[in-house]
């Protein structure tokens, strides 16, 4: 069969440009963070974006969330099993690799859209016999048991005879950091080499789970397919002549099905897909993915640029987030790599969470009761510590205990000792910040009693047992901390710190009087299994209330922690490549505590997880005090920044920060993609745009909305899901038009937007104008001012509330 000399084999699959990334030529050097951006997967299972052929230095990474395992007295981490894609060609004694092999052209394609790989790539071997490959491979987004790949392969000069091989590669090791080396995780369990299928199993050393993989490879040429149960065989393909392999992979582990039923439900699984083939799985696969995007895609009209950065983002949100599972949750690298060694931090519950609240809260809810299944392992965490309550882990993987490792490299390569375990005690308060959060958007009251509640009361119990009552001051403290300023070690009285433990108890005392009052023998049961009685709740108001907050009278401004204005004051008075801050030559790495340099967002991320606290000069005057010192050194950062900066009305900055979040992995802005994507922020980029440039808020149970779209942004396209409605929101300079798409189970929504109140039912939309503005100046300081209705929209407000309290 002849080969259509396409420029690029899939030109006619593609979708718009908006939704592709695309690497073209083969850099040796790039190949890791091209392993990490092309990664694809479905939240159960992830594969990094490697070749089929594996060129030298290629990181094969395939890995199933809540995986962990450790090797002796090492530290738990994400399991990277077996590797399924493997495909290796030769001929004559070459291999086709761009790293062996010299090439004429080599392109390949992540389509967001479709989540598929492609891959197009012109060999000329060493008797200068051109030979052609292209292969497309997909992690099935409708069965999450599966992958599929297709590999062609077409000799374009001359009859050739090529060695094909594939195998599941068992021999892969996860990386190691430091000074760890390369480590197994697993060894085989069980092998099988049946008629038209290989069946392997291994088994992790520590938690004996079992990962099984059934595969069966297909082999095509012309109009005859067969399927093959050989790994390895030599084929002559006729000059032109197109020899296609396709290969179905099916990986399972034990952990949700029983030992004994693990081969025959792989097996099983196997047989339907092959009798399915290959373009009805990637039929269904494609319309699964068509339907997530309906929700996800953020459309932003007038800067495709953007818009594709942000499909990227989410793109890569989507495929971390289980829909299934209730017992996993999300790393800070994603299933992408091993940064971190796939380890559980803040980040999920702050960075990531809302994005699925408001897009799928089915993951949203799985990743709050990853927690809720770990309290008993947080209560022993803050027992050992002395406290009474639940202490969450600062670094979680599968067991919820501590893993945060006592040694790591700092920004200057030396080890430096790690203390955060015992110091970030306030992802506690952000865990329960975060269940306030789902609940509120979500209205799911049944996650408070399924656990929820508990996790509340347990972490307020910790923070009641954590302060310290200062008698002469006749306020409560929290010493001997770090806030999300990790360059500051055991501070006292971190604001970010004060200001959530604070929040912790107040939204503890306030479930607890609601659920008491909704539901008292359910109440009475929690509250007796757990011991608390009415008067530990009362103490817990009483230390919110007195809580003490860091605030300089004579600045005016919020001291991000006691004694912190003391500190040498640097300029900051370079910035590198990407623009951002560098750390000016006359200080070292090992005295920046000494300093007033902040690593990342830290009162800047209290200023927009409490905007409504702080008045409009407040966050102006802290923004700018924060903003000036940051050095972003944690990819958290730059997207709260962004957040923050359109709240204080400074759209430059929110622009500058936005881009950076953007890009965060698309052009590895902190060099170390190629461990894996920057999870934070991706979610942070995300709420970048909603938060941000949408001026998405919950306000006194209504979604409100204040649009701050740049002058070069035509428009701002996107759906929200609102307890459990889905609302799609249009918006351009001149109008906002908010849709409710489907039928509301509490009947009419109520949306605010530019401070106008206005109901919403089903299949109907509502329309607001924008504000006329004499120049663009104007918008910059739109966002709190209020307007002249607010009289107006607080008398909606109420009778909207009395009507949905009858
Ligand atoms: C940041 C933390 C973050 C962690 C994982 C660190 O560099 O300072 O806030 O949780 O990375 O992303």
């Amino acid at each position: 069969m002849a080969k259509k000399q396409h420029p690029y084999a899939y030109d006619n699959l593609l979708s718009p440009k908006s939704w592709l990334v695309e690497q073209k030529g083969f850099d040796r050097s790039m190949q890791a963070l091209r392993e990490t951006q092309f990664t694809q997967g479905n939240g159960y299972l992830c594969c990094r974006g490697i070749l089929e052929e594996l060129p030298y230095d290629a990181n094969a990474g395939t890995y199933i969330g809540g995986i962990y395992d450790r090797t002796g007295a090492q530290i738990t981490e994400l399991v990277n099993l077996p590797n399924p894609i493997v495909f290796r060609i030769d001929t004559h004694g070459e291999k086709l690799d761009p790293v062996a092999m010299d090439i004429v052209h080599h392109r390949r394609t992540l389509d967001m859209h479709k989540a598929i790989v492609y891959r197009h790539t012109t060999f000329r071997s060493a008797y200068k016999k051109h030979i052609d490959l292209t292969s497309r491979r997909f992690v099935s987004l409708a069965n999450k048991n599966l992958i599929v790949m297709e590999v062609e392969v077409t000799p374009l000069d001359e009859d050739m005879t090529f060695n094909f091989q594939t195998m599941i590669d068992a021999g892969v090791s996860n990386r190691g950091a430091l000074t760890e080396g390369r480590k197994r995780h697993f060894e085989p369990h069980e092998v099988e080499q049946a008629k038209d299928h290989v069946y392997l199993c291994v088994e992790t050393f520590e938690k004996k789970v079992l990962i099984a993989y059934a595969s069966a490879l297909e082999v095509c040429r012309g109009n005859r397919c067969h399927t093959v149960g050989e790994r390895a065989m030599n084929l002559r393909v006729k000059k032109n002549e197109t020899i296609t392999f396709r290969k179905y992979i099916v990986v399972k582990s034990s952990r949700h099905v029983r030992p004994s039923e693990l081969k025959r439900t792989t097996v099983g699984i196997l047989k339907s897909a092959r009798r399915k083939g290959f373009t009805r799985l990637l039929d269904e696969h494609e319309k699964a993915w068509l339907k997530r995007w309906q929700l996800a895609n953020v459309d932003i009209e007038g800067d495709p640029e953007a818009a594709r950065a942000l499909r990227f983002n989410t793109y890569h949100l989507i495929i971390a987030g289980n829909t299934d599972d209730d017992d996993v949750s999300i790393g800070a690298r994603t299933l992408s790599g091993e940064g971190y060694r796939g380890h559980i931090f803040w980040d999920t519950e702050l960075f990531l969470l809302p994005f699925f609240i408001y897009n799928e809260p089915q993951v949203a809810r799985n990743l709050l009761m990853y927690r809720v299944h770990r309290l008993t392992a947080a209560r022993n965490n803050a027992a050992a510590r002395g406290y009474k309550g639940a202490l969450y882990p600062w670094e979680s993987a599968d067991t919820g205990e501590e893993c945060t490792p006592s040694w790591a490299k700092n920004f200057d390569g030396k080890i430096i000792r790690i203390v955060t375990m015992d110091e970030e005690h306030h992802i506690n308060a952000d865990i329960a910040y975060a269940i306030n959060n789902y609940v509120d958007a979500t209205g799911d009251i049944d996650f408070m009693w399924s656990g929820g509640l508990e996790v509340l009361l347990e972490t307020a119990r910790f923070w009641a047992s954590r302060v310290i009552y200062n008698t002469k001051q006749a306020r409560y403290e929290i010493d001997h901390v770090m806030g999300p300023d990790e360059f500051h070690e055991d501070v006292n009285n971190n604001a970010y710190t004060n200001a959530m433990a604070a929040f912790n108890l107040e939204i503890a005392v306030t479930w607890a009087a609601r659920l008491r009052r909704e539901r008292p023998a359910q109440w009475n049961r929690i509250a007796g299994r757990i011991k608390l009685a009415p008067k530990e709740v009362l103490h817990w108001r009483q230390i919110a209330e007195r809580m003490y907050f860091p605030y300089s009278k004579k600045r005016r401004l919020i001291e991000p922690f006691d004694g912190f204005f003391r500190l040498r004051d640097h300029r900051i008075c370079q910035l590198n490549e990407h623009f951002m801050p560098v750390l000016p030559s006359t200080v070292e790495w090992e005295e920046i505590g000494k300093t007033q340099f902040i690593k990342q967002a830290d009162v800047v991320m209290l200023l927009y997880l409490q905007n409504d606290r702080f008045s409009q000069e407040e966050k102006k005057r802290d923004y700018y005090f924060n903003e000036r010192h940051t050095l972003h050194k944690s990819s958290l950062s730059p997207a709260i920044h962004s957040i923050v900066g359109l709240e204080v009305g400074d759209e430059e900055k929110a622009l500058h920060y936005f881009a950076h979040a953007l890009s965060s992995d698309l052009q590895n802005i902190h060099g170390n993609t190629p461990e894996g994507i920057h999870a934070a922020s991706a979610g942070a980029t995300w709420q970048a745009a909603i938060m941000g440039f949408a001026g998405m808020r919950r306000r006194g149970g209504i979604l409100s909305f204040t649009p701050h779209l740049p002058l070069h942004w035509k428009g701002m396209h996107f759906c929200v899901v609102w307890h459990g409605c889905r609302l799609r929101v249009s918006m351009t300079h001149a109008r906002t038009e908010i849709c409710l798409e489907d039928r509301s189970k509490r009947g009419p929504i109520a949306v605010e937007v530019y401070g106008e109140l206005k109901e919403l039912t089903y299949q109907s939309f509502v329309q607001f104008l924008a504000p006329k503005r004499a120049s663009r100046k104007s918008t910059k300081v739109r966002t709190a001012k209020k307007t002249p209705k607010k009289k107006a929209v607080r008398k909606k407000k109420t009778a909207l509330k009395k009507r949905r309290t009858r």
